[in-house]
């Protein structure tokens, strides 16, 4: 396995809100003493409902938000939230996003080759027919056409526009990719194309992925490693196929449940979460899962959620139950 390029330490985003006016402001916690390592050449994956905050994790992995405490580790830096905007360059330089909505994440008034040549722009380069040349290169590898270098954004089609958005992640050399929800917004039928295409480049570019997604089939066929998040906490953590085998938490177990096995012989029961997630303000110190919980106990209800546990290798689970021989 490769080296680590990105560890996070209980890295914590909280967001400062006020529910009126005059009140105090209170803390809605997003992301809560996570701690994740991606390795080298991986597809590292970042499940969990909606509002969990895979979102906010990577945001604050770009310094698009603040660190509210914590910290990470990534190429040669550690970052903290006093760390000074000129590290945290050095730090971005190494990375590039793709976000869902290629339409809005795409300046629509550049051209292709523009948009794609931003990167370089932005680092400093002027000379138009570099930007040009270089945007060139990687409209051929997205498998885009030169044609397409002098058209705009509303042109294209959604499984185009993504493609632009690749050719301009990697064409300023960034090890990591991190691509939020990089399929959701397309049609089924280009789905695999652009997964196909992640992965070829990977392969191509030496690449390294954080993905988030919703799609836990896909989750399972293309990632390596894998994190499940509850309401801003990781609740397990490991190698993609031992968490699919052999999930530890009742959320995990749920969560999996709702996958379609090819197999019908391995099909799951399936688990029906009810109950309303609970608020991630100010929430309570304990197992932030415990009102829908299937499996809850007084434990779960009055004693804070426990430390990860190892399961065997780097399959890691946080969970009252892990242990109890339940
Ligand atoms: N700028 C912000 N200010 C206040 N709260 C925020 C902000 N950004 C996100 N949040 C809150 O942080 C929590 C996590 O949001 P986030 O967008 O990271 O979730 P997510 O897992 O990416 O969800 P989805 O799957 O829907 O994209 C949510 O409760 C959200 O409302
Ligand atoms: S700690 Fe308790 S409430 Fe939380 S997932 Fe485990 S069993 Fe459920
Ligand atoms: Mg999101």
């Amino acid at each position: 396995m490769g080296e680590i390029i990105l560890k996070t330490n209980d890295l914590t985003v909280d967001f400062k809100i006020k529910k009126n006016l005059f009140g105090k402001p209170s803390r809605l916690s997003a992301v809560q003493n996570v701690n994740l390592e991606i390795r080298k050449g991986e597809i590292y994956g970042l499940v969990g409902e909606s509002g969990c905050g895979k979102t906010t994790l990577a945001n604050a992995i770009l310094g698009f938000v603040p660190i509210t405490s914590g910290s990470f580790e990534a190429f040669g830096h550690t970052v903290t939230a006093s760390t000074k905007p000129a590290e945290w360059r050095e730090v971005r330089r190494h990375m590039q996003t793709v976000f869902q909505d290629p339409y809005s994440s795409l300046n629509t008034r550049f051209t292709v080759w523009q948009i794609i040549s931003e990167p370089l722009y932005i680092r400093g380069e002027r000379d138009e027919r570099v930007l040009r040349e270089r945007a060139a290169a990687m409209v051929e590898k997205v498998g885009l056409s030169l044609r397409d270098l002098d058209r705009y954004v509303f042109e294209f089609s959604g499984g185009q526009r993504q493609r632009i958005a690749i050719a301009r992640a990697l064409i300023a050399d960034a090890e990591l990719i991190i691509c939020d929800e990089p399929t959701s917004a397309l049609d089924v039928s280009v789905h695999s194309q652009i997964c196909n295409l992640l992965l070829d480049l990977r392969e191509e570019f030496g690449l390294t992925y954080l993905f988030i997604s919703h799609n836990l089939s896909l989750i399972k066929h293309i990632t390596d490693h894998m994190s499940v998040m509850y309401l801003g906490e990781v609740m397990e953590s490991g190698a993609t196929d031992d968490i699919f085998a052999n999930p530890q938490t009742p959320y995990t177990e749920a969560l999996m449940s709702a996958i379609l096995e090819v197999n019908p012989s391995k099909e799951r029961e399936r688990i029906i979460l009810t109950g309303e997630a609970r608020s991630p303000i100010d929430p309570p110190d304990i197992c932030r899962f415990a009102n829908r919980c299937p499996r809850v106990c007084d434990m779960c209800r009055n004693a804070p959620l426990p430390a990860a546990v190892s399961i065997g290798g780097d399959h890691m689970a946080r969970c009252h139950l892990i242990g109890k021989g339940e």
